[in-house]
């Protein structure tokens, strides 16, 4: 059977995607959020940590649209201890992108570069009122860990293999150059609208 090659790629972010990160939060609504992040966020504060997002150390994904807008995101933290081996990972689809997948690509996206990062697990940590979270997490086969304030749902990571290397670099080279026409494309049509 033939595979249908998804026409949104996951791709990883840099430092320059910031403000496209931050358009992207801020189209969430407040409960959104709330469940993104477990606390309720100001402005300020969704400011503060698109400011602050460590794109050496960490790892941001995204998920973009024709007009290079951000349409799911996914941010996967390593911590600042080195010989910590669980990588921990939140993330964040726009209410209209719902339901097609997004949220389960970039976990496995960010589950294959926690493995090729040497990390043995990855975390996420949710609120307890978050139903598709849980029933996202169940569907990529993770285990849950009950708590009445903040549940957490385990992933177990293989150790990397050069295949496990390869498939990452590779999708990785083809998101990046998918990205860049998709930003170029909607800078240009900025650029049209702007010098009309
Ligand atoms: C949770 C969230 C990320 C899910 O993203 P998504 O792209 O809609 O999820 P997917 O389409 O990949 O869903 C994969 C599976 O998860 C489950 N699922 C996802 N949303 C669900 C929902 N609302 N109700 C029940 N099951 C759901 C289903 O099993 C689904 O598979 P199916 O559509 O084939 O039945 C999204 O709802 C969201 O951004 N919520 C607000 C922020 C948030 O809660 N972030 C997580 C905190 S870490």
């Amino acid at each position: 059977m033939q595979q249908r090659i998804p026409t949104e790629l996951v791709a990883q972010l840099g430092p320059h995607h910031r403000a496209r990160v931050l358009a992207h939060l801020c189209r969430l609504s407040e409960r959104d959020l709330w469940l993104r992040f477990g606390y309720a966020v100001t402005d300020d504060a969704l400011r503060a940590y698109v400011r602050k997002l460590h794109f050496s150390r960490d790892a941001i994904f995204g998920i973009f649209d024709e007009a290079a807008d951000v349409l799911a995101l996914g941010h996967l933290g390593f911590n600042k201890n080195t010989s910590s081996t669980t990588a921990e990972f939140g993330l964040s689809v726009l209410p209209q992108a719902r339901r097609r997948g997004f949220g389960l690509r970039l976990l496995q996206r960010a589950a294959v570069h926690a493995r090729n990062r040497g990390a043995t697990n990855l975390v996420m940590t949710y609120v307890p009122e978050n139903d598709a979270l849980k029933s996202l997490a169940q569907r990529a086969g993770m285990q849950l860990v009950s708590d009445v304030y903040e549940p957490r749902a385990f992933l177990s990571l293989e150790p990397p293999t050069a295949a496990s290397l390869m498939d990452e670099t590779f999708s990785e080279m083809l998101a990046a150059i998918d990205l860049g026409f998709r930003v170029a494309n909607a800078d240009a049509v900025q650029h049209r609208s702007t010098s009309a």
